[in-house]
């Protein structure tokens, strides 16, 4: 039997009335299904043109990529300010190594030697070298001063402006210059 004996085929072959060389052009539609998707990516494609192309509320990879950046920056300078306290035996090995005495003095002088003299003898700030000391002179304590300052007296607070490895080289700096006026 040929495609075209077939009564089916007689039916719809009336229907669209098109034939050739035994060929019948059938009338079937999508699956309702299919259908829907196709209509749906045209709803999301006329929106996503909207919001990435008239609208500007879409970002850009781009911009997206800036914010993401600017967040890290944000996240990195906080977590490089962020004090780490010592144990101890840790503090005590810190402040006798020459590195970090080394960043130390050039730390001092960048933010301490206008008020306590670049050798540490004193100017508004008192004397750091000598064996008075107004908020004891162990390196806990002075490392208290430093973090905390003595915001009455004039003495800043470098907890959050220093980086900790800067705040515990002044005190390396200044414990290796202790009475020696
Ligand atoms: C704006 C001036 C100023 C700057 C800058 C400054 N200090 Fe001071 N510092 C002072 C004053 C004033 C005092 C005295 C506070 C008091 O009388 O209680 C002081 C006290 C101290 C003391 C305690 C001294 C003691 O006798 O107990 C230490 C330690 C110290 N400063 C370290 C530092 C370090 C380290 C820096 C730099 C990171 C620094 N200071 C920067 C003004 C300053």
């Amino acid at each position: 039997m040929s495609d075209s004996d077939n009564p089916q085929n007689q039916e719809i072959n009336q229907k669209i009335n098109h034939s050739y060389d035994g060929i019948i052009e059938h009338n079937n539609p999508m699956p309702t299904w299919w259908s829907w998707v196709f209509i749906l990516c045209v709803c999301f494609a006329f929106l996503y043109y909207i919001h990435y192309e008239v609208s500007g509320t879409g970002l850009t990879l781009t911009q997206e990529l800036k914010i993401s950046m600017e967040k890290l920056e944000k996240i990195r300078s906080e977590s490089a300010l962020k004090f780490v306290d010592l144990s101890e035996d840790e503090l005590e090995r810190k402040i006798k190594d020459p590195n970090v005495i080394k960043l130390g003095a050039s730390t001092f002088q960048a933010k301490c030697a206008m008020c306590h003299g670049e050798k540490l003898e004193g100017k508004i700030g008192p004397n750091l070298t000598d064996t008075t000391w107004i908020h004891g002179g162990t390196p806990k304590e002075i490392l208290k001063t430093i973090r905390e300052g003595v915001l009455a007296k004039g003495m800043p607070q470098w907890e959050g402006v220093l980086k900790p490895d800067e705040i515990y080289g002044v005190l390396a700096l200044i414990h290796s210059k202790k009475q020696t006026p």
